[in-house]
């Protein structure tokens, strides 16, 4: 007898795609309901800046001298919500219709290929030099900044926190052509160049994915950093999820 895949495997394929390799695309959904269906068996959604637990990834005009998901913007390498206690575990994005222009990817790299290529130095920063992350206002529940290292545990899990943005523009969305004194980063010269170093590792060493339409990439905010290249396809869509474990 044949046996039928119910949402539970799938679901539970998925929670183990997500602790092997840190992410996961799943494909031949029956649309954005099957795949929220299914985030909901990995865990569960937690409201985003906004206060609403879907963002809609999409063009919008204003945002173009910045580097934000509503532009079409170069995103360097990132942790989402690192002000957040804690940081969002997963991140979602289902794709309604990517952009056609072969732009718009998602990269990925996980922590453990980038400390593989890291000086001792660099990992000590990244375990010690303490960042006050900014956090979320008060009034979708906001408890101020995140005073942590860029690596932390819980237990013995690795909980990475990260903002190429931050570390050389005071700013996770930062206008692109921000160059604030070195006194106001977060780490000085030292964070600044910290976060090249991390951004070149990035390029060499990520994934890259191009979400197909109608498919669904999840992976573990705590474990992967993310980036988005930039796009002109200004009919590019996805809807992104936060979820906690
Ligand atoms: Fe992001």
């Amino acid at each position: 007898m044949s046996r039928t895949h119910t949402s539970d495997d799938r679901a539970a394929r998925i929670r183990d795609a997500l602790d092997v390799d840190g992410y996961t695309v799943v494909e031949n959904l029956k649309g954005q309901r099957h795949a929220i269906e299914l985030l909901q068996d990995v865990g569960r959604f937690v409201p985003q800046y906004g206060g609403t637990v879907e963002h809609e990834v999409v063009y919008r005009p204003g945002n173009d001298d910045r580097a934000y998901s509503q532009s079409r913007n170069t995103i360097r390498a990132h942790t989402e919500a690192p002000g957040w206690s804690p940081s969002p575990r997963h991140l979602a994005l289902y794709c309604h219709r990517q952009a056609r222009c072969g732009g718009g990817r998602t990269d990925l790299l996980d922590l453990h290929v980038l400390c593989a290529h890291l000086t001792d130095e660099e990992h000590e920063l990244m375990m010690r030099g303490t960042i006050a992350f900014p956090g979320p206002d008060a009034d979708v529940g906001g408890t101020g900044p995140v005073t942590v290292p860029m690596i932390s545990y819980d237990g013995e899990r690795p909980v990475l926190r990260f903002s190429y943005n931050l570390l050389t523009a005071a700013d996770y969305d930062a206008a692109l052509d921000a160059r604030p004194p070195v006194a106001q980063l977060p780490l000085g010269q030292a964070g600044m160049d910290l976060a090249h170093r991390v951004g070149e590792l990035f390029e060499r060493h990520r994934v890259q994915v191009l979400i197909p339409d109608g498919a669904l990439l999840v992976w573990d905010n705590q474990r992967m950093l993310h980036a988005r290249s930039e796009y002109a396809d200004e009919a590019r869509h996805l809807t992104r999820y936060w979820i906690a474990a």
